[in-house]
């Protein structure tokens, strides 16, 4: 019996991204598997149904494909109820935002299904290839920086013309994660100059490797600022008190400012004050990649560009999604590497180690299993 793997089209409002792409296609068939794809889920990611049937998938309607399906495929896991005719105890292997969506998890859970949460990922050496959150942060912290300038009524690089100096536009990126470093990266080849900041000291090297100029906050306890698995803590009142100072007197001096903080499970901190935005100039543009997550900025707007006291304060929801085509070839290629890693030759199909299945397994056999939700 062939494993079958079954990619959907999107149905979140926005989503333009899709799971699979003709390259994994192609590759989950070498390994063994029959693949079908919805009509329609690459469209909006520049993929046609073509291209799947010419890489050996079926194309069908949502329904035919789904039908006696053992994993299905998705960016963001649809609710439960459209996925009726997989086998039971089949497999969907998507982003599932567990703890913003707690309600949806139960639904798997009652339907019978495996949830894979891929944002659950632990970040070992081996999963690496399989992180769905450094693949796609990656982009967005690029696309925050494009959209900055888009936004921003100067340039970026310094120019030196017939008509006078435009000088080049400050930026300063704080949280300096995937995403961060990528903005830092972005905005650096554009010309502009950079700063940073992280309450992980570890990042200041690594900020000063791409050129930019660390700001940090020094000789204050708990200065380290790293959790386990490379993650954030959530800071101290002191720290909090003199990161708000050092980055109140930098913060005035930025035309850009890219905030880009998370602490996996809590709010996203909040790095940013209306009376800072007031102390920028008229015309600067601030992006704050967390605003689904609670904001870094006072008074961002989840898929909004607010005025603030003549500052732009960019939104965006879903950032990924704005650059469907390359997200899409990630996301996919992180799916067919994490499910490729555990193939069983023998059973043609993935089994799952302990490691790797409980992090990110959500349910099974009618329950909520994963113990970051008991
Ligand atoms: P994230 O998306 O959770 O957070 C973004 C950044 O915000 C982090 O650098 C964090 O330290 C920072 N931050 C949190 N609170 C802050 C505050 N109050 N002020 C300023 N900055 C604040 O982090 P991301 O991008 O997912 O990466 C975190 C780390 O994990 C990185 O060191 C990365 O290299 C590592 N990593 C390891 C992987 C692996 O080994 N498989 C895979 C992906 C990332």
């Amino acid at each position: 019996m062939q494993l079958k793997i079954v990619i959907v089209k999107e149905l979140a409002a926005g989503e333009r991204r899709v799971a699979g792409t003709p390259e994994t296609v192609k590759k989950f068939i070498a390994l063994g598997a029959e693949v079908a794809v919805e009509a329609g889920a690459g469209v909006t990611a520049s993929i046609g149904d073509e291209a799947y049937a010419a890489a050996g998938a079926t194309v069908a309607d949502r329904a035919t494909a789904v039908a006696g399906a053992d994993i299905v495929l998705a960016v963001q896991a649809p609710p439960a109820d459209t996925l009726t005719g997989a086998k039971p105890g089949a497999w969907i292997a998507a982003s599932f935002n567990p703890f913003g969506d707690r309600a949806r998890v139960d639904t798997y859970a009652s339907a019978g299904l495996e949830a894979l949460a891929m944002e659950f990922m632990p970040r070992i050496t081996r999963a690496q290839s399989m992180d769905i959150l450094s693949s796609q942060s990656n982009v967005s912290g690029y696309k925050a920086v494009l959209d900055a300038a888009a936004e921003y009524d100067r340039v970026f690089p310094m120019m030196m013309t017939a008509a006078g100096t435009v000088s080049a536009a400050r930026v300063f990126v704080m949280g300096v994660g995937v995403a961060g470093l990528q903005a830092i990266a972005t905005a650096r080849r554009l010309g502009a100059q950079v700063s940073a900041t992280d309450v992980r000291s570890a990042t200041k090297e690594q900020i000063e490797s791409l050129g930019a100029k660390a700001v940090f906050v020094e000789n204050v306890k708990g200065i380290e600022g790293e959790g386990s698995g490379g993650y954030a803590t959530e800071m101290s009142d002191e720290y909090k008190a003199a990161q708000a100072e050092l980055v109140s007197s930098h913060i005035a001096k930025q035309d850009i400012v890219i905030t880009t903080a998370l602490i996996p499970g809590r709010p996203a901190p909040r790095l940013i004050s209306d009376a800072q935005i007031a102390s920028m100039k008229p015309g600067s543009v601030i992006v704050d990649l967390a605003v689904e997550a609670g904001g870094n900025v006072e008074g961002a707007v989840a898929g909004e560009v607010v005025v603030k006291h003549g500052v732009k304060i960019v939104g965006n929801r879903n950032v990924p999604s704005r650059v469907a085509a390359d997200t899409s070839a990630l996301f996919s290629r992180n799916l067919y590497n994490f499910l490729s890693a555990f193939w069983d030759k023998e059973k043609n199909a993935p089994v799952l180690d302990e490691e790797i299945g409980n992090a990110i397994r959500l349910t099974q056999g009618g329950k909520v299993v994963n113990e970051r939700l008991l």
